[in-house]
C-alpha cells in the first residue's frame, strides 16, 4: 500500500498520483502531490476548479500574484477560505554555497541517512509517510516519494533504533507548458519533537535543495512557507532562499474546515 494518512488524504494522494498522465498535458496544471492544484490563473477552468473543490475539499493556487489570490476569494464566495504560503527562492550558485558549508558538518551522532528504494510500498517509505503526519505535514503516496509519479528525491534520517527522525522532499511538479518547468520546489520538512532545534531541519532542507539542483537538475529552487511558522522560514533562510515578494501559494478550503497541512 504507497497511500498513507486520514481517509481523505489517502483518497487524494491516489487521485493526484492518477492523475499525472493529464496533469502533464494539462497547460496551468501542477502536481501538488495531494489535491489538484493550478499555476497560471489565466488559464483555469472554473468548472473544473468548482468541481474539484466540491469534490475534494481542496484545491490549490501556485505561484500566484496577492491580486489574483485576492480574485480567487472573490470568485470562490464566502464559503471558502484561502490559506496562503509566501514563496522563496534560491537559484544554484547561493543555494550551492549555502548548503555546502551546512553539509561538511558531520550527520549527528546516532543518526544516520535511511536509504529509500524506488519501491513505494518499502517499510522506510511507510516509515517516512509516519514521520510527517506525526508532526503535521500531509504526507505524499509513497509512489511520490520514491519519484515514480514525477522526479523526486526523498531525504531521511534514522535514529539508532531505526525510528525515522527527520525527513526532506525535493520534486520537480510544474509541467512542460508552465514558466516554471525549471523549478523544484523543496517541502516535506518534519523532525520529531524530541529531535528539534539541533539543526536537524536545516541540513534535510539543505539535503533536499542540493538534491534539487545535483539529482533533479533543477535551474531554482522554491519553497513554501507559512507566516506562523517562523522557524520554518529561518530553516528554509539558512539555505539561502528568499522571500519573492508579492507571489503567494494559496489553499482553498471550506471555512469550517482546517488548515490541510502545516
Ligand atoms: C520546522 C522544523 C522542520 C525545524 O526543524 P528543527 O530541526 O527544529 O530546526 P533547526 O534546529 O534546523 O533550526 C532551524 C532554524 O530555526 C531556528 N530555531 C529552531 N528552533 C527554534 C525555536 N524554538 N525558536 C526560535 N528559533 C528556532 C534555528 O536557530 C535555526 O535558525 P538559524 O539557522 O538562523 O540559527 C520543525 O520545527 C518541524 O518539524 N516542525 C513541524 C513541521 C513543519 O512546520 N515543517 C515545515 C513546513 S514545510
Amino acid at each position: 500500500m504507497t497511500y498513507y494518512g486520514t481517509e481523505k488524504q489517502q483518497r487524494l494522494q491516489r487521485q493526484s498520483d492518477e492523475a499525472q498522465p493529464k496533469i502533464a498535458a494539462t497547460p496551468g496544471l501542477v502536481q501538488a502531490g495531494r489535491f489538484f492544484s493550478v499555476d497560471n490563473f489565466d488559464l483555469i477552468d472554473w468548472a473544473f476548479v468548482d468541481e474539484r473543490l466540491a469534490q475534494d475539499g481542496v484545491f490549490g493556487f501556485r505561484m500566484m500574484s496577492a491580486t489574483c489570490i485576492e480574485d480567487i476569494r472573490l470568485k470562490l464566495g464566502p464559503s471558502y477560505r484561502v490559506d496562503v504560503w509566501s514563496v522563496c527562492r534560491a537559484d544554484r550558485t547561493a543555494a550551492t554555497r549555502a548548503c555546502t558549508a551546512i553539509l561538511e558538518d558531520d550527520i549527528p551522532g546516532g543518526l544516520t541517512r535511511v536509504n529509500l528504494t524506488a519501491d513505494p510500498g518499502d517499510d522506510a517509505v511507510r516509515a517516512v509517510q509516519t514521520c510527517m503526519a506525526e508532526n503535521g505535514i500531509a504526507p505524499f503516496s509513497g509512489a511520490m516519494l520514491a519519484g515514480n509519479i514525477v522526479p523526486a528525491v526523498t531525504i531521511a534520517l534514522a535514529d539508532a533504533q531505526g525510528h525515522v527522525v527527520a525527513t526532506a522532499h525535493a520534486n520537480i511538479p510544474f509541467n512542460t507548458h508552465s514558466k516554471h518547468s525549471g523549478t523544484a520546489w523543496v517541502g516535506l520538512i518534519a523532525v520529531a519533537a524530541q529531535q528539534r532545534g539541533k539543526g536537524l531541519g536545516r541540513l534535510v532542507n539543505a539535503l533536499a535543495v542540493r538534491a534539487a539542483f545535483e539529482t533533479l537538475g533543477a535551474d531554482e529552487v522554491v519553497e513554501f512557507v507559512h507566516a506562523d511558522n517562523i522557524i520554518s522560514r529561518r530553516m528554509i533562510e539558512a539555505c539561502s532562499l528568499r522571500l519573492v515578494p508579492g507571489i503567494l501559494c494559496g489553499l482553498a478550503t471550506p471555512i469550517v474546515d482546517a488548515r490541510f497541512t502545516t
